[in-house]
């Protein structure tokens, strides 16, 4: 299990510029970059996918951590890890055998996370906890950056930290220098950001603020 790590969310930064994002997020100490992949289908909106990520990768030092919001994403596991990724989150609702990706996650070399939308309950995501690196609890409903914190997401982050003690708990949505103390407390570790980060005056500050530094 790591440390408090920051995830920098490219959803909602300079999408014309991500050379430069790459090299704000490694200057602001951020450890990991956040990829959220959507298929227009788990989700309504489309945004990129592991052409952009391969594109992206001689230009940053940092982990690459892909959030597949795709209703199958049996097919796109193998092609992300062709183009960098470090670590790929599945969700517990997507449509697929999910052991059989998890494994083949694994088998790639990569880290493995599993996901839960705000309403689904933990009780999805406990049988899989085994072939799970990391846990994401989505703290806005999937689809955009820049929604507003769910607070009653707590006891669920409370309940997977209780399960799971020793593996990384991802928080994703609406996390702030506020938000991020709360689910710090609730046993997060892994805090992905976007808005926060992208509209910060100083990315390292802001970073650090979410470190409750
Ligand atoms: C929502 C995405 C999030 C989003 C977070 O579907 O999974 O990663 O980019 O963005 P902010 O930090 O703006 O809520
Ligand atoms: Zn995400």
């Amino acid at each position: 299990m790591h440390g408090t790590v920051i995830s920098a969310s490219i959803l909602n930064s300079d999408l014309s510029d991500l050379r430069g994002t790459a090299r704000k997020v490694d200057d602001s100490g951020a450890e990991w970059l956040h990829f959220d992949v959507m298929d227009g289908n788990f989700v309504e909106n489309i945004t990129f996918g592991s052409s952009v990520l391969k594109a992206l990768k001689p230009w940053s030092d940092t982990f690459f951590d892909v959030h597949l919001m795709v209703n199958d994403p049996t097919r796109q596991v193998k092609l992300f890890a062709e183009a960098g990724a470090d670590n790929i989150t599945v969700h517990a609702e997507s449509r697929c055998d999910l052991r059989a990706v998890l494994t083949e996650i694994h088998r790639l070399g990569l880290s493995a996370g599993i996901a839960v939308k705000p309403g689904t309950p933990a009780s999805a995501a406990m049988p899989y906890l085994d072939l799970a690196d990391m846990i994401l609890v989505m703290t806005v409903e999937p689809g955009y950056g820049g929604q507003g914190f769910m607070r009653d997401m707590i006891p669920k982050i409370q309940e997977f930290r209780a399960a799971a003690p020793d593996k990384d708990i991802e928080v994703d949505g609406g996390i702030n220098a506020e938000t991020s103390k709360l689910v710090r407390e609730a046993g997060a570790n892994i805090l992905v950001a976007g808005t926060y980060l992208f509209r910060a005056e100083n990315m390292r500050t802001a970073a650090e603020s979410l470190r409750g530094i």
